[in-house]
């Protein structure tokens, strides 16, 4: 079945406004939409616009918002999902990470929405199969994964289920990038599709190294805030190892690649961390961001993010295998 409605505005529900939804939110605004905004709490959709209000200052103040009011104006909160998915072409689901909790929405979602809608799960580990199988529009649901905070970051993870119609697939994606955002191509489902396990490859690795007193908390961090994370910030693991050998990847992995397949075989994302090591980095952590002032934190790393974007955008660029196109200040007009 296709996509009847894809001229003129596009119009997005996001289902759930916790971190991700409100951000999802704010992205799918910046990016043109009509959003309407639903959450089965109160409380986190006054977070929401709390949320929504910060974000729109720092746009404007970055030059990418031309008045703070346009986010409002173009968010609406609903009190029900019936109102969410009135008229809409897509759906954005981002509720809390609890197969059942997935499973109940999910049914809710398809069973509301017009066929010709697309439903994309924001889930950021559990494989979207496992809460659309028997669903009658199940063809229409995939995966559609963005990295915290999407309003702002512009990879966004996509994955068809088994049963995920073509169609589906390629409206989302071409939707993702009118938006002027980055699809993370994932073929088939796994546990954590690419973009979590590479992290966790990472977080797991880490605290391997600290629980096993190789080092502190703070070399770590250290280790990426000063030096792995500034290359990736505009190179990925790939392009960073070819431009670490004159002659490029193939010499980086094979001039030792005896020593490069011990040091792989060594490495222990699969550390049996216990309570006790996760209080130590927590002891750490929050001697300069104290837990009270977590929400302080997200927006000063939001606004670091974005001057950071806005550098990189006026860079010209070095590898551009999965770029996509610029993002551009956004104006009032549709
Ligand atoms: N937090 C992250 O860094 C991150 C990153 C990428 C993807 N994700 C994914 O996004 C999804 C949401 O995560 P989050 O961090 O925003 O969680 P969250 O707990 O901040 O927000 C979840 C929201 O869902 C709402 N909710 C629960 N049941 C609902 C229902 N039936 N209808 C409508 N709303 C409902 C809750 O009230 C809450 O506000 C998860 O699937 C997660 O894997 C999270």
């Amino acid at each position: 079945m296709a996509r009847t409605t894809q001229t003129g505005t596009l119009r997005v529900a996001c289902v759930g406004a916790g971190n991700i939804g409100r951000s999802w939110a704010i992205a799918y605004a910046m990016g043109g939409a009509e959003v309407r905004l639903f959450d089965i709490s109160e409380a986190a959709l006054a977070r929401a616009w709390t949320f929504i209000d910060a974000a729109a200052d720092d746009f404007v103040a970055a030059g990418r918002l031309e008045r703070k009011e346009l986010l409002r104006e173009r968010i609406h909160a609903v009190t029900s999902l019936t109102a969410a998915l009135d008229d809409v072409h897509h759906v954005q689901e981002s509720v809390s990470d609890d197969p059942a909790v997935k499973r109940a929405v999910f049914a809710e979602l398809d069973a509301l929405a017009a066929p010709s809608v697309t439903i994309g799960s924001s889930s950021g580990e559990l494989p979207v199969s496992k809460f659309t199988e028997g669903l009658p529009g199940a063809g229409r649901c995939l995966l559609v994964h963005p990295v915290n905070p999407p309003h702002i970051l512009r990879a966004i993870e996509i994955c068809p289920t088994p049963w995920t119609e073509r169609w589906a697939l390629d409206a989302c994606r071409t939707m993702v990038e009118s938006m002027g955002m980055v699809p993370v191509d994932v073929t088939r489902e796994i546990n954590g599709y690419v973009i979590n396990r590479l992290q966790y490859a990472l977080i797991g690795e880490a605290l391997h190294l600290v629980g096993e007193g190789y080092c502190e908390p703070k070399a770590i961090d250290a280790a990426i805030k000063h030096g792995l994370g500034l290359r990736w910030a505009f190179l990925g693991p790939f392009e960073t190892s070819h431009l670490n050998a004159t002659q490029g990847y193939r010499e980086y992995m094979l001039t030792d690649e005896a020593g490069a397949r011990r040091l792989m075989s060594d490495i222990r994302a699969d550390y049996a961390w216990d309570h006790a090591l996760i209080e130590r980095i927590h002891g750490y952590l929050i001697q300069a961001m104290r837990s009270e002032d977590i929400v302080q934190h997200q927006q000063r790393r939001d606004r670091q993010l974005l001057s950071l974007m806005q550098h990189l955008q006026e860079q010209p660029q070095l590898a551009a295998a999965v770029d996509g196109p610029e993002t551009k200040p956004v104006r009032g007009e549709r």
